[in-house]
């Protein structure tokens, strides 16, 4: 009987141990509580829509392309190790302004009325607003879109440089938006829009994806890509911004960007 009372209390005592340890926060892992021997590094958080090959895409679980490999150079010069967080292209402004990420990096066109809301740093890439059509399509060069008696239905990767000039230009009527430059294509193919007014680098990669389509040699719309930074965030600012000339002067952006564009 005595035997079995202490095995009771041993039980109770072990089942109170197990209960307080797994209370305790500082059992529980947490990365931002900084190890003493090895300084933890500082994330850098990139916010981007990884739906936009060269810049940035998915190969299996990880993005790759041209701005992630910018970013990581980037990171790597702050000392810093980067974190890509994905969403919707129209949601990156917001995030950055509201701090949920430090950055926005996602073949970003600068804008004039994107610059009120946040800043841009020195450019790094230039873009190319194409169109894409169906081969055979009777839509041959950008001013047939603007023909008189034309009605066709443009297709475009929501809250994009190609969706606000397309509805400035054709009215939201004839404008019809998706997620993402990949659903607009798909669309296109099945037949129910006429054409899709997206960057040229991701138009290339759509177009190989996808049989039966092309890309109009007419330009649209000619664009410089920078990096935007909630502002008064000067001094990260000035960091990413610094960053980015270097990579530019001793020609690693070029490198990344051969290696990506062919
Ligand atoms: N250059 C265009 C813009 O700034 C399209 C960018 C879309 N980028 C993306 N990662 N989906 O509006």
């Amino acid at each position: 009987m005595k035997k079995f009372t202490k095995m009771i209390a041993l039980v109770l005592v072990c089942g109170m141990l197990f209960c307080l340890a797994a209370c305790d926060p500082a059992s529980t892992p947490d990365n931002s509580t900084p190890d003493s021997s090895t300084p933890a590094q500082q994330t850098l958080k990139m916010g981007t829509n990884a739906y936009f090959q060269p810049y940035e895409y998915y190969e299996g679980s990880k993005i790759i392309g041209i701005d992630a490999e910018i970013a990581e150079a980037i990171a790597g010069k702050l000392g810093m190790k980067l974190e890509i967080v994905d969403m919707k292209f129209d949601a990156i402004i917001t995030a950055v302004q509201e701090g949920s990420v430090d950055f926005g990096m996602a073949g970003m066109t600068v804008k004039e009325d994107r610059l009120k809301e946040v800043d841009f740093t020195t450019s790094y890439a230039t873009g190319v607003q194409v169109i894409i059509v169906k081969e055979g399509s009777p839509i041959t060069t950008v001013d047939d879109l603007y023909a008189e008696d034309a009605s066709y239905k443009v297709g475009v990767q929501l809250g994009t440089t190609g969706d606000l000039y397309c509805t400035e230009d054709f009215g939201s009527e004839n404008v019809i938006t998706y997620a993402n430059g990949n659903e607009a294509v798909l669309a296109l193919v099945g037949g129910s829009i006429d054409c899709v007014v997206i960057d040229n680098e991701p138009a290339k990669a759509l177009v190989q994806a996808n049989a039966g389509l092309q890309i109009l040699d007419s330009h649209y719309a000619d664009e410089d890509y920078a990096i935007c930074i909630k502002k008064g965030n000067k001094d990260l600012y000035d960091k990413i911004n610094a960053a980015i000339a270097e990579l530019i002067n001793d020609g690693t952006v070029d490198q990344i960007l051969a290696k990506y564009i062919h």
